[in-house]
C-alpha cells in the first residue's frame, strides 16, 4: 500500500520463499538474455548474488565500488545508492538472488533518506559479510521508470524482436 522500498516488499514475501533461496527481478527491468547461468552460479554458494551492468547514466542507480586490485576480475567493495559523482560505470539491475536469511537483514534495516529500506543495504550488508558474488550482463537492460527509460525500453524491445521471432521459428 504504499513505496517503501524494494526491500520492504521482499520482506512482505518471507512466507512465500518458505524457507528456500530465492531470486527478486525487479517489474520495471527489461533484461535481454536469459539468466539461468546466473541462478546456477548462485545455487552453488549461499552467498547472495546481483547482475552488473555498464551503463551511461549511473547516478539514477545502485553503484557498484570496484576493487581491481588484485588482478583476477573485479570486486565489489560497496554498493552506492544513486551517488551524485558515481565511483564506476557499473549499475546494480534488479536482479537480486538471496539466501532465506536475508528476511533477518531487512528486520534490522531503518529507511533511508527517502523513507525506504534500501536493497542497496540489504547488498551492502552483504558485502560487509564477506557473502555477495556478483556477475555482468551481457545483454541490453533498462528500467522502466522514467518516461526517457521507459521510451529506451521499447525502442531496445522492438529493435531485438525480430532476432528472437526467427530463432524461435527456426527452434521449430
Ligand atoms: C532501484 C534500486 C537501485 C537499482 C535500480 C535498478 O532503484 O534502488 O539500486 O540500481 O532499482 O532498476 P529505484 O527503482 O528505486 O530508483
Amino acid at each position: 500500500d504504499e513505496a517503501g522500498g524494494i526491500a520492504q516488499a521482499l520482506g512482505l514475501a518471507e512466507r512465500f520463499t518458505n524457507g528456500q533461496p530465492m531470486c527478486v527481478i525487479l517489474g520495471d527491468n527489461i533484461f535481454e538474455d536469459p539468466i539461468d547461468n546466473i541462478i546456477e552460479l548462485f545455487m552453488r554458494s549461499d552467498f547472495a548474488h546481483i547482475v552488473l551492468k555498464k551503463v551511461e547514466d549511473a547516478a539514477r542507480f545502485g553503484v557498484a565500488v570496484i576493487d581491481r586490485s588484485n588482478g583476477n576480475g573485479i570486486r565489489v567493495t560497496e554498493i552506492i545508492e544513486k551517488p551524485v559523482v558515481p565511483p564506476s560505470d557499473l549499475a546494480v539491475t534488479g536482479i537480486y538472488c538471496y539466501p532465506a536469511d536475508v528476511f533477518a537483514i531487512i528486520r534490522k534495516l531503518k529507511p533511508s533518506g527517502r523513507g525506504e529500506l534500501e536493497i542497496t543495504d540489504v547488498n551492502n550488508a552483504y558485502i560487509k559479510a564477506g557473502r555477495l558474488q556478483c556477475s555482468m550482463f551481457e545483454g541490453y537492460w533498462s528500467d522502466a521508470g522514467t518516461f526517457e527509460s521507459l521510451a529506451r525500453a521499447n525502442v531496445l524491445v522492438r529493435e531485438s524482436a525480430p532476432r528472437y521471432a526467427t530463432a524461435a521459428l527456426t527452434a521449430e
